[in-house]
């Protein structure tokens, strides 16, 4: 089927665009009112397990914004299920939750690896059925979290200020992490190839935690697993975006695991991080979600400046540098879509 908007395709192969392809992380989520209207009958594991409703939800950011992709509802932690592990998402929607946590190199060999088709059909189904839905209007954006952003949630069991145990296993336990962090590759390398043979037109991979790593340790205990999945994933024959947050200090070894596109948070400016990464990948970013909570004067200026510092290049995408807050005023979302469109026109 021919895609009738293809310029998040294209902006991801640095080719050149009609203006700026745009879309946001969490944009299938808690601050659209059709989807906590669907909250308050259904918790999110149901909601992410039932495929009609997540292909269902993953276009729900269509039929109020001229965004140029989807990404599927699904969550990175779904595929820990089938590892073998307690995943709860708690009511007050403070995040996930894991009991069972990661202690030892004997938890790490308990750890499965289930085939994707195993462990989460309902995700592959949810893409098989969110395609014909979308009917080629936008690409199809599948993700996985990375191997140590994964990892992070085993260790820690949920959020983390300064992912201390996740630090402390892997300085302490090198060879159960490295066995843990190629468990994780190996899942995730399958996951993302069984979304694109589902429908998937573009991947991003969430490295969201890893900023938390000096360079060096990023380049020793991360850097050649994410490599590893972003190879598989391209393997497949789609771009992938390579994701983290605070990563101002890792920009050169991200590019070096890999990426057509390196989504950055806007702790650094983004044409500073352009200059870092080269000319051979693009950009994907970098408004602070927080920002988009105020008066639209203020969001226009900064949008404009994020603008000018890509000035023009092939491989922008517009993106927040991280997800959409459940506060946001959709007015803000609407006219920031409609301001980038307009004010890229090439
Ligand atoms: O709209 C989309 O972006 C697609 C769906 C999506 C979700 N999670 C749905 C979700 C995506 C791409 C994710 C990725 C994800 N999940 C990441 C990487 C991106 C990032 O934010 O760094 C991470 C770290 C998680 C783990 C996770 N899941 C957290 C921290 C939380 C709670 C806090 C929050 O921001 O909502 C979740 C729950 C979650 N995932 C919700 C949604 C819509 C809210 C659940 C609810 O409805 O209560």
């Amino acid at each position: 089927m021919t895609l009738r908007n293809d310029r998040l395709l294209r902006a991801l192969r640095r080719q050149a665009v009609d203006c700026t392809p745009v879309w946001f992380m969490r944009q299938a989520g808690r601050y659209l009112p059709e989807y906590r209207q669907l909250r308050e009958k259904y918790d999110f594991l149901t909601l992410s397990q039932n495929p009609e409703l997540a292909a269902q939800i993953t276009l729900m950011p269509l039929q109020r914004f001229e965004l140029d992709a989807v990404i599927l509802f699904a969550d990175i932690l779904l595929p820990l299920v089938g590892v073998g592990v307690d995943l709860e998402y708690t009511a007050s929607g403070d995040g996930p939750l894991i009991r069972n946590t990661l202690r030892n190199a004997a938890d790490v060999e308990r750890l499965r690896v289930p085939s994707p088709e195993e462990s989460v059909p309902f995700v592959l189904e949810a893409i098989r059925l969110a395609r014909p839905l979308l009917d080629g209007r936008v690409p199809l954006i599948g993700f996985a979290g990375a191997p140590f952003t994964l990892a992070s949630y085993l260790i820690e069991g949920g959020a983390s200020r300064n992912y201390q145990r996740t630090k402390a296993f892997m300085f302490q336990e090198r060879v159960a992490w490295r066995e843990l962090l190629e468990k994780l590759t190996h899942l995730t390398s399958d996951y993302l190839r069984a979304q694109v043979r589902a429908g998937a037109q573009a991947l991003q991979l969430f490295d969201s935690w890893v900023g938390c790593l000096a360079p060096s340790d990023y380049q020793d205990y991360v850097l050649p697993y994410s490599r590893q999945v972003i190879l598989a994933a391209r393997s497949e024959g789609v771009p992938v975006i390579h994701f983290g947050t605070g990563t101002a200090g890792l920009l050169e070894a991200m590019r070096e695991a890999g990426g057509d596109v390196i989504g950055i948070d806007w702790r650094i400016d983004l044409d500073a991080a352009w200059q870092r990464v080269g000319p051979k990948v693009g950009i994907q970013g970098n408004l602070d979600p927080t920002a988009l909570l105020g008066p639209w004067p203020e969001v226009q200026r900064r949008v404009q400046d994020i603008l000018d510092r890509a000035a023009g290049r092939p491989g922008h995408i517009f993106n927040l540098g991280h997800g959409l807050l459940p506060e946001t005023p959709l007015e803000n979302v609407a006219a920031l879509v409609d301001y980038v469109h307009e004010h890229t026109q090439r």
